[in-house]
């Protein structure tokens, strides 16, 4: 008896225990069955106004249980979960993140939950077929940390309403149709960090409120039509490591506050309207290792401050109006270059020899400009030299003897230079990559290479304009995937019928002013 009242309130305490339990369990989940069963019915209303209705993708999203089965006693509430869903995920029973990129949707948002889906965090509806406008109900997701509604169909203006997202990280609206400006309201997503609005038809400005959004990493707004100026408040956004803004309207000069952004390692702004010289304050970036600014109005020298950015791959400079020499610093410091661009311009001075000591070069334009001098000797001594042209200098003297055997080259010109010497010595080798080789208009003399039949990839080869003698080698014969080829203006001599016999991918033949004979193959018309 001793024992057994303990044991009585002890079990009757446990009895109240379990009703409780029970009791909360059976509250909690009317409530959040309720609660999934409204954003059910809502995701189900969206659905429904699909332009295609049959999409197998999304048969998971149903409402009504499968009455035919009654084996399988479940009540509707759970069945109308919408947390099986294909691509829905939930907390505690309440829709939590929708992923659904690249499910053939086609329709629009305008019966999009957004108010019914209170708890939504994560939203990538990319690569659909969505249209019309983004409604401005979609500042209701006040939760919302990820945005992703690219490559659709989405058109007019990115609503105001987009700056009511206080929590928003994550921003892609990449790859629609949206028009209209980029209102300042976005300036309020405090912790935006990743803004990508590339390949739509934005035009205006940037508002300078954007350059509050100092969590801001990426930046990407390519590919519209966006003008004025690159608002010099971007200088704040410390922590960016990526601002891409090629291929717009863009006017004025590069803010010189760029130069603060020390996390940067790519500055894509080419293809725009921009002028004014380089800002020194870019040999600031240390961590650069990608800087196109080619196709603007940029003028001035290039500031020698630039090679201090020992991390930079890839230099794309051409197609402005720059002006003087290059750097000696350059060519010395940046030993981790792979690309180096500067055609179009109008720089002078020679082509510093150190340009030769960046054994990670592939690819090297100095076209158009007013280069004098020589080439640096040591070009190629490293083997990785891919591309390399020097088109419409003022270059002198012969090629540096390296090429000779530059085992790598792709794609080789030396068009419309004052370059001299006998060709067969400074191009006698046998480049098996060779795709390319132009050699036009300079002085070069003395007979063909042979070995020029030995390049088993080239399809193009020009010689014309030159002081070249001798016959045409009968190894040209050899080049069967050459499709131009260009001798005219200098003096061979010979019959060339039999050379060009094999030569059937030929379309484009000059060998005027030479005092060949022999007849050009029908096969040619
Ligand atoms: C279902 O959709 C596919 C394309 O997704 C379409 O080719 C097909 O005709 C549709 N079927 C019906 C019954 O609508
Ligand atoms: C009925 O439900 C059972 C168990 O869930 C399932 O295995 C069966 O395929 C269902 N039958 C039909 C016709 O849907
Ligand atoms: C789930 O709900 C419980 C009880 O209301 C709460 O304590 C918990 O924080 C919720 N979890 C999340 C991730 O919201
Ligand atoms: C949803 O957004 C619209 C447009 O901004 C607004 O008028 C409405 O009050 C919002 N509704 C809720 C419940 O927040
Ligand atoms: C850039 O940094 C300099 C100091 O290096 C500072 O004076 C200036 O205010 C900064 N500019 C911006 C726009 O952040
Ligand atoms: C560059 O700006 C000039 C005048 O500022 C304008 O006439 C021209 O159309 C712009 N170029 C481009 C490509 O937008
Ligand atoms: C580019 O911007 C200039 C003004 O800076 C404007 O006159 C011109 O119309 C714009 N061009 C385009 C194509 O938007
Ligand atoms: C660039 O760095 C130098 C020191 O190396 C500093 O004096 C200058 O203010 C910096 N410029 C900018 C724009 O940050
Ligand atoms: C530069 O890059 C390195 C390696 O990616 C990184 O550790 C470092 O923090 C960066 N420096 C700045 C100033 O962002
Ligand atoms: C080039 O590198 C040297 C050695 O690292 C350094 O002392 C010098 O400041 C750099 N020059 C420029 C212009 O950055
Ligand atoms: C290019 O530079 C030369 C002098 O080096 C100058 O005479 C010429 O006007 C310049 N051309 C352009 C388009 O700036
Ligand atoms: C290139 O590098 C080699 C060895 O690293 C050095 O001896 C030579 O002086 C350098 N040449 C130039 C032009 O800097």
């Amino acid at each position: 008896m001793m024992v057994s009242v303990p044991i009585e309130k002890a079990s009757l305490s446990i009895v109240r225990l379990v009703l409780v339990l029970l009791l909360t369990i059976f509250f909690c989940f009317l409530g959040s069955a309720s609660t999934s069963a409204e954003e059910a019915a809502a995701l189900f209303k969206w659905k429904a106004s699909f332009s295609n209705k049959n999409n197998s993708l999304l048969s998971s999203w149903i409402l009504q249980p499968n009455t035919a089965n009654s084996s399988n006693n479940v009540s509707k509430e759970i069945v109308a979960s919408p947390c099986s869903w294909y691509g829905v995920s939930c907390i505690n029973g309440s829709v939590n993140s929708l992923n659904l990129r690249d499910l053939s949707i086609h329709g629009t948002l305008y019966d999009f939950p957004f108010s019914p889906l209170p708890n939504l965090e994560y939203l990538d509806m990319s690569e659909n077929g969505l249209a019309g406008s983004i409604p401005p109900q979609i500042g209701n997701l006040s939760k919302l940390i990820y945005l992703d509604l690219s490559i659709n169909a989405f058109s007019n203006e990115i609503p105001r309403e987009i700056g009511k997202l206080k929590n928003l990280q994550t921003l892609h609206l990449k790859g629609n149709f949206l028009s209209g400006s980029i209102h300042e309201e976005m300036g309020q997503l405090r912790f935006l960090s990743d803004l990508d609005l590339a390949a739509n038809f934005l035009y205006g400005r940037i508002p300078p409120e954007l350059g509050n959004l100092d969590n801001l990493v990426e930046v990407s707004m390519d590919g519209n039509l966006i003008s004025g100026p690159i608002p010099s408040t971007f200088g704040n956004l410390n922590k960016l490591e990526a601002l891409l803004l090629s291929s717009n309207n863009f006017s004025g000069p590069i803010p010189p506050s760029i130069g603060n952004l020390t996390s940067l390692h790519t500055l894509n702004l080419f293809y725009n309207n921009l002028s004014g010289s380089i800002p020194r304050s870019l040999g600031n970036l240390s961590n650069l290792s990608y800087l196109d600014i080619h196709r603007n109005q940029l003028s001035g020298s290039i500031p020698k401050k630039l090679g201090n950015l020992k991390a930079l791959e890839y230099l794309d400079l051409s197609n402005n109006l720059i002006t003087g020499s290059i750097p000696v610093t350059l060519a010395k410091n940046l030993s981790n270059l792979l690309f180096l661009y500067l055609a179009g311009n109008n720089l002078s001075g020679p082509i510093p020899q150190e340009v030769a000591n960046l054994t990670e070069l592939n690819d090297m334009s100095m076209a158009e400009n007013q280069f004098t001098g020589h080439l640096p000797q040591g070009l190629c001594q490293s083997g990785v030299l891919t591309i390399l042209d020097v088109d419409d200098n003022m270059l002198t003297g012969p090629i540096p003897r390296g090429l000779n055997n530059c085992s790598s080259l792709f794609l080789a010109s030396f068009r419309g230079n004052q370059f001299t010497g006998k060709l067969s010595e400074m191009f006698g080798g046998v480049y098996p990559n060779l795709d390319y080789m132009n050699l036009s208009d300079n002085n070069f003399y003395g007979e063909l290479s042979a070995n020029w039949g030995r390049c088993p990839r080239l399809t193009t080869l020009k010689i014309s304009e030159n002081n070249i003698s001798g016959r045409i080698p009968p190894e040209l014969r050899n080049l069967t995937w050459l499709k131009e080829l260009k001798l005219y203006s200098n003096r061979l001599i010979g019959d060339i019928s039999k050379e060009l016999r094999n030569l059937t991918h030929l379309n484009i033949l000059d060998l005027y002013s030479n005092r060949l004979t022999g007849e050009i193959p029908k096969e040619f018309g």
